[in-house]
């Protein structure tokens, strides 16, 4: 029997998006995406969806009510279910036995014991949120200790690998899914059945079948590695810096050997987001557990750069502006992890913005997509500050780039939004302190243009 009803645990970055795409291109199945939140839920069923991402708003328009429904009732999601997306948060654990590294899976064992508790039926259970490896047992271990009479479960690996910014379209046009699954004639139809919803729009040649224990790996060794070629341009950045080379022209001569490709090797104040820093710790932790500590010790380097490259770029703020901030202004442009996003989860911003107001600088910040309350929350919960009054009387948030600049000593690009390339910066030269500074941590702006205007400019990878 094909799939005929699919819930989705998790209404976030994934889940959303991916089960919105399903619907639309699956319209005889009904999908229901079903979250513990009730905030996120009321989001997902308003006009304001909870995250931003191009293309979105369309195609849960075109299938919410119809197909696709959003519900915090996860019982009788599941109860209808033949195919269940686990698609929860899977955070780096802050306490406990590898806490600051380890996965921490307790959203991912809650909601297999809910799906123990409620199915009565028959269910294919797909691991979406990215695990550490052989996590499938786990939950395969809560299912069967949970089993009632006359119910099985298939638990298949289904990682996810769209980017956010660009979730739609990744969605849509895939490189390749990757589906793993048990090597038996039950896992097998598990793992076609998972198969077919797919080819309702993607070639089957970008379909990729395998064991359970390959598909997890190989999320967290594709975010690795991607992670890595950004650590490797980082660090040849710091180089250039150093002898007068640019790290733009050197990126443009690796990247056009085909054996290496110009994808992921822009320099920049670091990586961000909720997955590459998570993934690497995670891999890191599990190689430590291997015995593999010359493993673990290589891509732990990745994240240690990363940090390296964020340090760097606040130092030469502190220098340039005399070696103090006590008393300046500083307006960040930018406060996503990337465009095209709200998400700040792991945002360089964040470690740009507490550096700058532990040197006393008060800052002015403007981002297009991300909410004054995000802002607020990520400056001033406990793991970033310790006197969050102290932060909040020296942080202001705004919703235009031109009044959140005015009489700043120097602007911070944190974020590489295109409406950032085309300001007017003779007219926020005008309204700034002098010297005017910019530091352009993406590397998106005419810095001849702006030295032209007056500015002091410093980007990265490059002497200017
Ligand atoms: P998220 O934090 O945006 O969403 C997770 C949602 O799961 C939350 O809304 C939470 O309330 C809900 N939840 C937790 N326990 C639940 C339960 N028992 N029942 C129902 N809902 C529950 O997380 P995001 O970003 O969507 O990530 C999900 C997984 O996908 C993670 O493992 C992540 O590593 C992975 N991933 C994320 C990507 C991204 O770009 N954000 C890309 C690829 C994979």
């Amino acid at each position: 029997m094909s799939i005929k009803n699919i819930c989705c645990l998790g209404a976030g970055y994934v889940g959303g998006p991916t089960c919105s795409v399903i619907a639309l291109k699956c319209p005889e199945i009904k999908v229901t995406v079903a979250d513990l939140s009730k905030d996120r839920i009321a989001q997902w069923n308003s006009e304001k969806l909870p995250i931003y991402e191009p293309g979105l708003d369309d195609v849960v328009r075109k299938c919410r009510g119809k197909n696709l429904f959003f519900s915090n009732n996860i019982e009788e999601s599941i109860l209808e279910a033949d195919l269940i997306f686990i698609s929860v948060n899977t955070p780096t654990k802050i306490n406990g036995n590898g806490k600051g590294r380890a996965a921490d899976l307790k959203y991912v064992e809650g909601a297999a014991r809910i799906i123990a508790d409620v199915a009565q039926n028959n269910k294919i259970v797909v691991e979406k949120s990215t695990v550490p490896v052989r996590a499938a047992e786990s939950i395969a271990n809560i299912l069967i200790a949970n089993q009632k009479p006359g119910v099985t479960y298939q638990i298949l690996s289904n990682p996810e690998f769209l980017a956010e910014g660009t979730a739609v379209n990744d969605l849509l046009n895939a490189d390749r899914v990757l589906i793993g699954g048990e090597n038996t004639e039950a896992g097998r139809e598990a793992v076609e059945k998972l198969c077919s919803i797919y080819e309702h729009w993607l070639p089957r040649k970008n379909i990729v079948t395998m064991n359970t224990w390959s598909s997890e790996l190989s999320k967290l060794a594709a975010n690795a590695m991607l992670a890595q070629r950004i650590s490797s341009i980082n660090s040849l950045s710091a180089v250039c810096e150093a002898t007068g080379a640019d790290v733009s022209e050197v990126a443009r001569a690796v990247g056009l050997d085909s054996r290496i490709g110009s994808k992921f090797l822009q320099a920049s104040v670091g990586f961000g987001g909720s997955c590459f820093q998570k993934d690497i710790l995670n891999l890191v932790y599990i190689c430590e557990c291997l015995n593999l500590p010359e493993v673990a010790a290589y891509w732990q380097q990745v994240i240690d750069m990363n940090e390296y490259q964020k340090h760097r770029f606040t130092t030469k703020i502190i220098e340039s502006c005399f070696n103090t901030l006590s008393g300046k202004k500083i307006c960040i442009l930018g406060f996503a992890f990337k465009k095209n996003t709200g998400d700040t989860r792991e945002s360089p911003a964040i470690h740009v913005a507490k550096t700058l107001l532990d040197e006393g600088a008060s800052i002015k910040i403007y981002d297009p997509k991300v909410d004054k309350e995000q802002i607020d929350e990520d400056l001033t919960n406990p793991y970033v500050c310790e006197n969050p009054e102290n932060y909040r009387k020296r942080i202001s948030i705004y919703t235009d780039p031109y009044t959140a600049s005015k009489d700043c000593h120097a602007i911070v690009v944190c974020t590489e939004w295109d409406e950032f390339v085309d300001l007017d910066y003779k007219k926020i030269y005008g309204n700034m302190m002098k010297p005017a500074y910019i530091f352009d941590g993406r590397k998106i702006l005419d810095h001849q243009a702006l030295i032209n205007i007056g500015y002091h400019v410093q980007t990265i990878g490059k002497r200017l």
